[in-house]
């Protein structure tokens, strides 16, 4: 699967997305290195803090199915907001952890696109590492 695939196909998961609230839609398509492919969406709640993000609930999926770090050739998010959706501050702590820190991640609102790392989006990161010592 190309990288434009793997977009279009977080396109067409952001059409689940759940976002009654802010009427923002975010899709997130996961590729495993067995080609596998998981989805995930914006899925909010009237308790705004239970809300859970798109690339969240794809990496959650594909942990679910048994998939790790090691596993993960790539991920897209998107948006069809005016700017791309760069990761929240909670997905990139989330990502940091679960995916490596040069696997691409493809951010696209199909005017614009960034093709980036988690270890750009967060370069001094809090891991495993520092709480298992
Ligand atoms: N959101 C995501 O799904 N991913 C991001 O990276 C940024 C924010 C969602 C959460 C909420 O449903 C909506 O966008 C507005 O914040």
């Amino acid at each position: 699967m190309t990288r434009e695939e793997l977009i279009e196909e977080a396109f067409k998961a952001m059409e689940n997305s759940y976002a009654p609230y802010s009427n923002y839609h975010v899709g997130s398509a996961l590729l495993t290195k067995d080609q596998q492919i998981f989805w995930g969406v914006n899925i909010e709640n009237a308790s705004f803090g239970a809300t859970n993000c798109a690339e969240r609930s794809a990496i959650f999926a594909a942990y679910s199915k048994g998939y790790h770090k090691e596993d993960i050739e790539a991920i897209a998010i998107v948006s069809d907001g005016d700017r791309i959706a760069a990761p929240c501050g909670i997905c990139r702590q989330v990502l940091s952890e679960l995916l490596e820190r040069d696997t691409p991640i493809y951010l696209s609102n199909r005017k614009e696109e960034l093709d980036i790392t988690i270890a750009k989006l967060l370069p001094y990161h809090f891991s495993k590492e520092d709480v298992l010592r």
